[in-house]
């Protein structure tokens, strides 16, 4: 599945759609707004085709709101465990909390799917957002679910003036959504972590390697 933003609407396509329909994609039919709007834009809803009255996903992206969080709570818990306590972009989060406009969830028929989150940092002198955690349900996974929440939160991101966006995953996912590796030694965080894990989406003039300092919640600032 592919989705695109055109004028607010999202447009979303894949291809089973396009093997069953052999149509081009078009906007959905419900793009909705909602109260809670960063910008009209940063709620994305699509229903993906109806074909031949063959319901498929009901698939919707939404700022994450406090009445998504025992179903983020559930949906971490299932992709990575208990040790997920202990990882040290974990100790980041656990500093302070992350930022709901920057936060979204995938939601199929009303059930969340999907999560990602944003946490505002700085990295040295550097203010930015730490992206994760990132998970989608094994029942929706390889729909491009995934890629496309790293999408919106960097597009979110972006519109609020973060300098950079950092986690730490695995580079051939998150290379092609536009992270580079930082330079392996000149960030640190609290707790021991895989440097070469650690990547950066810069905008503006920002450059990953020359990024250097502590890792940590803005609220430490
Ligand atoms: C990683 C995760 C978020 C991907 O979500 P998803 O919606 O299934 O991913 P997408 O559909 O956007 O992308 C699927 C593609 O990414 C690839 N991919 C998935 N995980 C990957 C990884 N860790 N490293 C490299 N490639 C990966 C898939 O093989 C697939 O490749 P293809 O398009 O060539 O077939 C999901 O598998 C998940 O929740 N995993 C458990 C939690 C986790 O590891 N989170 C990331 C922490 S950094």
């Amino acid at each position: 599945m592919r989705f695109a933003l055109d004028d607010g609407n999202l447009l979303c396509y894949g291809r089973r759609a396009k093997r069953k329909t052999g149509c081009l994609p078009r906007p959905c039919d419900d793009a909705e707004q909602t109260a809670n709007a960063l910008s009209a834009r940063s709620i994305m809803s699509c229903r993906l085709f109806r074909v031949f009255s063959m319901s498929l996903h009901d698939l919707v992206f939404l700022t994450e709101d406090a009445s998504h969080d025992a179903a983020i709570d559930l949906i971490n818990e299932e992709a990575f465990g208990p040790g997920r306590f202990v990882r040290s972009s974990e100790r980041v989060r656990e500093q302070g909390p992350h930022d709901r406009r920057l936060s979204f969830v995938g939601s199929d028929r009303g059930e969340i799917i999907a999560s990602v989150r944003m946490t505002p940092i700085h990295a040295g002198c550097t203010s930015g957002h730490l992206l994760g955690p990132l998970a989608v349900r094994p029942s929706h996974k390889n729909l491009g679910i995934g890629r496309e929440l790293v999408r919106i939160a960097l597009a979110a991101a972006e519109r609020v003036g973060s300098n950079v966006v950092l986690l730490v995953g695995d580079p051939p996912y998150y290379a092609p959504l536009g992270f580079k590796p930082t330079r392996p030694g000149a960030l640190s965080m609290p707790g021991p972590f895989d440097p070469r894990r650690l990547l950066a989406a810069c905008y503006g003039e920002n450059d990953a390697t020359a990024l250097e300092g502590e890792i940590r919640h803005r609220d430490l600032a």
